[in-house]
């Protein structure tokens, strides 16, 4: 049986910090599905399209597949066949704020579970806005995100 888990968020853009996490995901789970948010409150600098794009780049192999999805996160895990979704926590604040989610989708689809991995010292301090403000303001972000997405958030801020 493959084991499929997805991993959603608004990427905008992937940084190391979901790297880190899909990578370990790919430890436990034969297929991680990379999830692009379509429609939720959050206005983003990439398109869908360079979203997806930055994901595909990041991992080429056949066991990451980068997708996009509207609506409810366990309605779209159950379609894809996944048997859990992978979340990445930094701190007691996001796990505050996953147990939240995790019983809301439990009561929602009881077959989807949710797998917490904590993020590794080096990247729990990275989020995606934090990333784009630095890099708004000419600061060096190279360690934080892939090379060529950082040559991209320089480019969209040179705009
Ligand atoms: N490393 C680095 N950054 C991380 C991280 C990690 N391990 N884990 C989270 N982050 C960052 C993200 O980049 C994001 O940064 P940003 O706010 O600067 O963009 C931030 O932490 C929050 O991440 P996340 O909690 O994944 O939020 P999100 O907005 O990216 O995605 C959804 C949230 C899409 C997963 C959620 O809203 C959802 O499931 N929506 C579908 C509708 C639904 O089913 N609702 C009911 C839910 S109970």
């Amino acid at each position: 049986m493959t084991r499929v888990a997805v991993y959603a968020g608004t990427f905008d853009p992937l940084t190391n910090g979901h790297i880190d996490i899909i990578t370990r995901g790919l430890a436990l789970f034969d297929k991680v599905i990379v999830a692009c948010a379509i429609n939720i409150r959050k206005t983003p600098l990439f398109t869908l399209d360079e979203r997806i794009g930055f994901i595909n780049e990041a991992f080429p192999d056949g066991r990451v597949e980068a997708d996009t999805f509207d609506g409810l996160l366990v309605e779209y895990a159950a379609e894809k066949g996944a048997c859990a979704i992978l979340r990445g926590v930094r701190g007691p604040e996001d796990v505050s704020y996953e147990m939240q989610m995790i019983h809301m989708n439990r009561e929602l689809n009881p077959n989807v579970d949710t797998v917490l991995l904590t993020a590794t010292p080096d990247t729990s301090f990275i989020s995606s806005s934090l990333v784009k403000e630095v890099a708004r303001f000419g600061g060096d972000i190279t360690a934080f995100v892939p090379k060529q997405i950082a040559v991209e958030l320089q480019r969209k801020f040179e705009e």
